[in-house]
C-alpha cells in the first residue's frame, strides 16, 4: 500500500502552520504564514478570521509543493490553534466582528457577572474553572452587553481552529478539549452545560456538536480543495486546542507524565483520568484531546517572555548564550535576589490582570549575572506554583516531566527547573508542539495507530534527561518560600499602580 501522510494545522496567534508527517510520525515538511494582530483599544486583542484562512490555505499549498507528497496520499487532517478566541458568525456563516482572542483582557465585568448569575462555586463545580477574562464565555457576554446589534445577528459560536474547520469542510463542529475551554461545558459529561448556557442567555443552537480529538468531523469541500490543494473529501479530525494538542505532541497523555512548556507563556499540563477539579478553580480543568481523559493546567503568562523582555530591555546587545553564561557562576538563590515574573499580569496561581513584575532584594553586591539568574529562578518558582497545585489536587505521583519550548533548550535553565521542581526533566525528539499533536490525532482517526497513547509511544522518543542537583534543591527549598510571600505582600501596591 502507498505510504500515508497526515497533516496537522495550527492556527496560533502569530501564524498558521501546516505540518506533514508520515505514518511513522516523521516530520516531512513544515510551512507557516503570519497573521496580524489588532489592538484597537487598551486591553483589546483581535484578529480577522478570514486572515487565518488565507494563511492556512497558503501554508497547506506550500507544504504539499515542498514535500512533493500528492494530495491523494494525505489520509487525514488534524486541527489545532489558539484556544478560547470568540468567532461569532451569522446564519450564513459570515464573520460578524473580529475574533476576540485568548489574550484580550476587556471582560472583567462579564467575569464578575457570570459568577453573580450562576454562583462562583456552582460555576466551578459545573465547568471546573472560574471565569477568567481569557476564556470564551465572558467574551460572548461582552458582545451581548456592548454590541447588541451584532449579537442580534449571531447564530454560531466557533473557536479559531473551528473556523478553519468550517472553511475546510463546511461543518460547524468543535473538539471537546477546546469546548471545555469556553467554560460553557459541563466538564464531567464532556458536553455543553444547558444550565450555564441558559443562565447566561446564550442560545444552545449557537454551539456546535463536539467530538473527541481523533474523530472525523467532515471532509474537505470542493472549494476548500481548490484553495488548499488538498483532495476533495479528505477527512478532517476534531483535533484539540493548542495546549491539549501540544501535550499529545510531547506524549503527555497519561496521568503521571506532566508536560512543561516554557515558551513566551509557561504551561504545566497534567492528564487526569476523571474530571478532577481544584476546588477554588486555581488550576484550569479541561477535557483532554485524548478520548475520555481530562487535564489540569497552570498557565503563567510571561515565562521565557520574561527573559526575552529582560534581554531586550537591559542587555539588548548580548546574545542569550552570553547572558546565561554570566548567570552560571551565580550561586542558586541569586544571593537573595528575587524576580516576580508577572510582567503581563498572571493567571496561575494568581488570576490577576493587575499583578506586576519586580526585582526584590537588590543590593550593590548584585550584578547582571544575579539579575539574569533571578529571572530564570523567578519563572521556575512561578511554574512550581502550578506544579504544586497539581501535586496537591489528587493526581497521584508525577513520574516524569516532559519539557518543551525555547526555555528548556539551554542546560542552565533546565537544571534550575529540575532542581526547583525537584523532579527529573526530560526532553523529547518532537519540537513542533500542537501541529505535531494534531497530525498524530489525524493519524489515529485514520487508523494508523490504535489510540493516542500508542501513537505517542511509536513516534515520540526521550532525547535527554536532567535530574535535580541536591545542593540546588536545598537552596531553592529556602528561597521558594520567600518568593511565595512577595505577591501577597505587594498585591495592594499593584492594585494602586493601575
Ligand atoms: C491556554 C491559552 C493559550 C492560548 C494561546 O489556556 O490561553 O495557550 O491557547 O495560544
Amino acid at each position: 500500500m502507498a505510504k500515508q501522510y497526515f497533516l496537522g494545522i495550527d492556527t496560533s496567534t502569530t501564524s498558521s502552520k501546516a505540518l506533514l508527517i508520515d505514518q511513522e510520525g516523521k516530520v516531512v515538511a513544515v510551512a507557516s504564514s503570519p497573521h496580524t494582530l489588532q489592538t484597537p483599544k487598551p486591553l483589546w486583542s483581535e484578529q480577522d478570521p478570514r486572515e487565518w484562512w488565507e494563511a492556512v490555505s497558503a501554508s497547506i499549498q506550500q507544504v504539499l509543493t515542498e514535500s512533493g507528497v500528492g494530495p491523494e496520499r494525505v489520509a487525514a487532517v488534524g486541527l489545532t490553534g489558539q484556544m478560547h478566541g470568540l468567532v461569532l458568525l451569522d446564519e450564513a456563516g459570515q464573520v460578524l466582528r473580529p475574533a476576540i482572542l485568548w489574550n484580550d483582557q476587556r471582560t472583567q465585568a462579564e467575569c464578575d457577572e457570570i459568577h453573580a448569575r450562576i454562583g462562583k462555586e456552582r460555576f466551578i463545580q459545573i465547568t471546573g474553572n472560574v471565569a477568567l477574562t481569557g476564556f470564551t464565555a465572558p467574551k460572548i457576554l461582552w458582545v451581548q452587553n456592548n454590541e447588541p446589534q451584532v449579537y442580534a445577528k449571531g447564530r454560531h459560536v466557533l473557536l479559531p481552529k473551528d473556523y478553519i474547520r468550517l472553511k475546510l469542510t463546511g461543518e460547524y463542529a468543535m473538539d471537546k478539549a477546546d469546548g471545555a475551554g469556553t467554560v460553557l461545558f459541563d466538564l464531567k459529561s464532556r458536553n455543553w452545560s444547558v444550565e450555564v448556557l441558559e443562565k447566561l442567555g446564550i442560545d444552545r443552537s449557537w454551539m456546535p456538536p463536539t467530538f473527541e480529538g481523533p474523530e472525523f468531523t467532515g471532509g474537505v469541500t470542493p472549494e476548500a480543495a481548490a484553495a488548499t490543494g488538498l483532495k476533495e473529501g479528505t477527512p478532517v479530525a476534531a483535533g484539540g486546542g493548542d495546549q491539549a494538542a501540544g501535550a499529545v505532541g510531547v506524549g503527555a497523555v497519561e496521568p503521571g507524565i506532566v508536560g512543561l512548556t516554557v515558551g513566551t507563556s509557561g504551561v504545566v499540563f497534567a492528564t487526569t483520568p476523571s474530571a478532577l477539579i481544584e476546588p477554588e478553580g486555581r488550576l484550569h480543568a479541561f477535557c483532554h484531546a485524548v478520548p475520555g481523559m481530562w487535564h489540569f493546567m497552570g498557565v503563567m503568562l510571561s515565562a521565557a517572555g520574561s527573559l526575552q523582555w529582560y534581554r531586550d530591555t537591559l542587555a539588548p546587545t548580548m546574545s542569550f548564550d552570553d547572558l546565561l553564561k554570566e548567570a552560571e557562576s551565580v550561586p542558586a538563590g541569586s544571593e537573595g535576589l528575587q524576580f516576580l515574573p508577572y510582567l503581563s499580569g498572571e493567571r496561575t496561581p494568581h488570576p490577576d490582570p493587575l499583578a506586576r513584575g519586580a526585582f526584590v532584594g537588590l543590593t550593590i553586591r548584585h550584578g547582571r549575572g544575579h539579575m539574569t539568574r533571578a529571572v530564570l529562578e523567578g519563572v521556575s518558582f512561578g511554574l512550581k506554583d502550578s506544579f504544586t497545585l497539581i501535586q496537591n489536587a489528587g493526581l497521584g505521583t508525577i513520574t516524569q516531566v516532559r519539557g518543551s519550548g525555547g526555555g528548556t533548550k539551554g542546560a542552565l535553565w533546565r537544571q534550575i527547573l529540575a532542581s526547583v521542581l525537584d523532579a527529573e526533566l526530560v526532553t523529547v525528539n518532537t519540537t513542533e508542539g500542537g501541529a505535531y499533536g494534531a497530525a498524530l490525532l489525524a493519524g489515529v482517526g485514520a487508523g494508523a495507530w490504535s489510540d493516542v497513547p500508542s501513537a505517542c509511544k511509536a513516534a515520540i522518543k526521550i532525547t535527554g534527561s536532567t535530574t535535580p542537583d541536591p545542593a540546588q534543591v536545598e537552596a531553592y527549598r529556602k528561597s521558594y518560600p520567600l518568593y511565595r510571600e512577595l505577591y501577597p505582600a505587594l498585591k495592594s501596591s499593584f492594585d494602586k499602580m493601575r
